[in-house]
C-alpha cells in the first residue's frame, strides 16, 4: 500500500479507537532478518523529551520481547478492516510456534527509519526507536489493576519508542 509521511498525530483519534478494538500490530525484526508480529491493545501516543513517542507494553513472556530487546526498535501498524482475523491470530498465536507473516501471506517491507519491518497492507504505520524502557513496579500499581491484569506475574516492560516516522495512505 502506498503511504506518505504524515505528522505523528495524523488521525490519532482513529488510531486510538483501533487500538481498543481490534488492536494494532506491533512488528519487530532481529539482526538476522527474522521478523515477528503481535497484537497490542494497550499503548499511548504523546510527547516526551520534546519528541513524539509511542509507548507500548510488552510482557516478558512474549516472543516479541526478545526481538525488541535485541533491536531496540519496533513498528506499530494500523490494520485495515480486512485484516481483522489476522489481528486475532496475532493476539493468540506466538511466533515461537508459527511464522505469522508467512503462514498468512502477509507481506512486509523494511522500515525507512528503523530496523524493523512494516506491514504492507496497513493504511498507517509508526516507525519507532526505543528511547527508554522500564519495568512496571508492582508495589506502585493500584491493587485492583494488579489483580485484574497480572495476578502477581508477567509484569509488562514499557518501551518508549520515539516516532521517527509516521506514514499513512491517502484514504486513511
Ligand atoms: C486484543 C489484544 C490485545 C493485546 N495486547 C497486548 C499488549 O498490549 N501487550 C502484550 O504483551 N500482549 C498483548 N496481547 C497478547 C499478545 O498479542 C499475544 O500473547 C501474542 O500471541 C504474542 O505473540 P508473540 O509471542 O509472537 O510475541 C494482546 C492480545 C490481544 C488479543
Amino acid at each position: 500500500m502506498e503511504r506518505t509521511r504524515v505528522n505523528y498525530d495524523y488521525q490519532l483519534t482513529k488510531t486510538l479507537a483501533l487500538l481498543r478494538n481490534p488492536g494494532l500490530l506491533l512488528a519487530s525484526t532481529k539482526a538476522n532478518g527474522q521478523s515477528n508480529v503481535m497484537t497490542i491493545g494497550w499503548g499511548s501516543v504523546g510527547v516526551m523529551w520534546a519528541r513524539p513517542v509511542f509507548v507500548v507494553m510488552v510482557r516478558p513472556s512474549r516472543y516479541t520481547y526478545e526481538f525488541i530487546e535485541e533491536s531496540q526498535a519496533f513498528t506499530v501498524n494500523v490494520p485495515s478492516e480486512a485484516m481483522r482475523s489476522f489481528v486475532g491470530v496475532c493476539g493468540t498465536r506466538s511466533g515461537r510456534d508459527l511464522d505469522k507473516f508467512a503462514a498468512y501471506h502477509v507481506a512486509t517491507t523494511p522500515g525507512q527509519m528503523v530496523p524493523a519491518v512494516t506491514i504492507d497492507d496497513c493504511p498507517m504505520v509508526y516507525e519507532c526507536r526505543v528511547a527508554h524502557f522500564n519495568d512496571l513496579i508492582p508495589a506502585n500499581l493500584r491493587r485492583d489493576i494488579e489483580e485484574a491484569s497480572y495476578g502477581g506475574r508477567d509484569y509488562h516492560r514499557f518501551y518508549y519508542g520515539e516516532i521517527l516516522g509516521a506514514y499513512a495512505a491517502a484514504d486513511y
